[in-house]
């Protein structure tokens, strides 16, 4: 008989289609994300498990599966959000999407880069909030990248995008950290310095790169208190990378001069929250990987 999947949220139709020529397919058929009640009732002996980043995927839902689970695959490079340990013990392969995403996300995170650093949203609350008098020298100044040197988190796929776009910005210097060198760098001339040096010479810090044990809330008062005065953080990685009370601290105190994160912890962040109130920092809904092209590409590839 054909194997069972189980697929946690609404998707392009072409996507469940691919599913079906091959696979017997049940789904959370909501836009809304799934209740692990739901996830526990839904993947119960079903031979593959087709998630989102939104799904926690831990040893509680794997043991509700029980022995007939075969596969994991994601709709996400991230794979935070699943037990990889847990799945390697039970011999549970898990996929995931790379590549199709990368130009969309790099993308993403140039333009919440100039967005901050150039102030593009307070420019246009001026305007509409008839707070602009007159061009004025020293209103809205910004930061540029003309000269700026761009320090990147994480130079895996994303963060070499990234890198490839700035240059013709007129970088002089791209700095990244991480677990090792990469070859890849070299024809960027980016320079692998440790995580301190990157935070004290960059006038951009970049987050770029996987959430693992070792790098949650990385972004720390300590870090922030490391970077220039001037300097602009952005990310577009996870929201555990960063102490989210430490960047509002940060921010409001002059620490460093804007910042913007595509991701927060939670998602969405409560309305109310502290972050949302500074009119140096930007927060988008998680929208790195949202054009048609990358989207359709998760969903549709084979
Ligand atoms: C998005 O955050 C992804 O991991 O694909
Ligand atoms: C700005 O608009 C300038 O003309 O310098």
């Amino acid at each position: 008989s054909r194997p069972k999947v189980f697929v946690t949220r609404r998707v392009p139709e072409d996507g469940i289609n691919l599913l079906k020529e091959h696979c017997e397919v049940s789904q959370w058929n909501s836009d809304d994300a799934i209740t692990r009640e739901e996830l526990i009732r839904g993947i119960k002996g079903v031979d593959a498990l087709f998630c989102l980043l939104t799904d926690k995927i831990d040893e509680g839902i794997l043991d509700a599966a029980g022995d007939s689970l075969r596969a994991i695959g994601t709709m996400s490079v991230g794979y935070d959000h699943i037990d990889l340990a847990a799945c390697r013990k039970r011999g549970i392969p898990v996929g995931y999407t790379p590549d199709v995403l990368t130009s969309a996300t790099a993308e993403l995170t140039v333009a919440l880069l100039l967005n901050v650093s150039r102030r593009l949203g307070e420019g246009v609350e001026a305007v509409k909030d008839g707070s602009w008098g007159t061009w004025s020298p020293l209103w809205m100044c910004g930061q540029g990248l003309d000269g700026a040197t761009v320090g990147i988190l994480g130079l895996g796929r994303i963060g070499l995008a990234v890198a490839q776009c700035l240059k013709p910005f007129g970088v002089s210097k791209i700095l990244y950290s991480g677990n090792s060198e990469k070859d890849e760098a070299k024809q960027l001339q980016a320079e692998f310095v440790t995580f301190d040096e990157l935070l004290k010479k960059s006038d951009f810090v970049l987050g770029c790169c996987a959430l693992t044990k070792e790098n949650i809330g990385l972004m720390n008062k300590e870090a922030f208190s490391k970077m220039k005065k001037t300097a602009v953080f952005i990310n577009t990685s996870r929201g555990g990378l960063v102490n989210q009370d430490d960047l509002y601290e940060a921010l409001k105190y002059g620490e460093i001069f804007a910042a913007g994160v595509d991701v927060t912890s939670p998602e969405p962040l409560p309305t109310d929250s502290s972050l949302l109130s500074l009119s140096n920092c930007v927060v988008l809904p998680h929208i790195g990987s949202a054009t048609m092209k990358a989207r359709n590409a998760i969903f549709c590839t084979d």
